[in-house]
């Protein structure tokens, strides 16, 4: 069974045929999704979304893209949704210096903010850094993001940083790029990284793992991620699932809910 921590389903992408696509998830080996939201409005969404699939779960808060006009009533409106019964991380929040569309000063002041409201709440956070691992590292440290814990999504900087985080007791989120010809960098990561901290996930309708580079995406290629990661730890696909599947209830506080990866509420 997979578990895919990490994808927008209630993006327009899917507006097509969203309920056709994720009718087959159970049926075709994906036992559990988390849609992730990026704003005010994606939060909604989520929510909504997650609310009605019983193996669907949702996350709470703003990505840096999306930050420039957040206010202090947004914030706490974030806080009440938090309360939701199927909001299991914040996220995803973080420095995206690539795209760099709100100022840094900015970007920096509401991922602290959100990293402390994952605090107050008592929920996990999913991290987005792109371009930016020194102030990320440095605020996660300032914040003391590791008792709330989370998971580094995308995981795209060195070895080095990488080891960083596991101590500190993060999970790296690994998709479709593992597959990519110049993924050779995370690949070294994983090759390195304990089994018991990576969890799978896509990024759908983004990062679509070969041979679907440049489509859209869903949880159903991520077979293809599982048979890249089974080869570099030299174990087999159903472990690697099996692994993945048990370090990402753990990181969503999942272990010992019980939800029917199989049916639709
Ligand atoms: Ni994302």
């Amino acid at each position: 069974m997979i578990f895919d921590t990490h994808a927008h389903f209630d993006a327009e992408q899917f507006d097509e045929d969203r309920e056709k696509l994720l009718a087959v998830f159970p049926v075709r080996g994906v036992g559990a999704v988390v849609n992730v939201a990026a704003s005010l409005a994606s939060t909604r969404s989520s929510l909504a979304l997650a609310e009605g699939y019983d193996w669907m779960f949702a996350s709470v808060g703003v990505h840096p893209d999306d930050v420039g006009d957040l206010d202090e009533a947004e914030l706490g409106w974030l806080y009440e949704q938090t309360k939701n019964p199927k909001c299991v991380a914040v996220g995803e929040i973080g420095l995206d210096y690539y795209w760099n569309k709100s100022e840094k000063e900015v970007q920096k002041n509401w991922f602290a903010r959100q990293l402390q409201m994952a605090r107050d709440v008592g929920k996990p956070v999913i991290i987005h850094s792109r371009e930016a691992a020194r102030d990320t590292f440095e605020i996660i440290r300032e914040e003391k993001a590791w008792e709330t814990g989370g998971v580094m999504h995308c995981y795209s900087y060195s070895w080095e940083m990488a080891r960083e985080y596991l101590k500190m007791g993060f999970y790296l989120g690994i998709g479709g790029v593992l597959t990519f010809k110049n993924g050779q960098k995370l690949r070294e990561v994983v090759k390195n990284a304990p089994m018991e901290q990576l969890v799978l996930e896509t990024d759908s309708p983004y990062l679509s793992p070969v041979p679907y580079r440049g489509k859209r995406n869903s949880s159903l290629y991520l077979s293809y991620v599982v048979e890249e990661m089974a080869k570099i730890k030299g174990i087999s696909p159903e472990e690697v699932e099996k692994i993945t599947w048990d370090n990402a209830l753990r990181l969503y506080g999942l272990e010992g809910r019980s939800f029917a990866p199989h049916s639709k509420q």
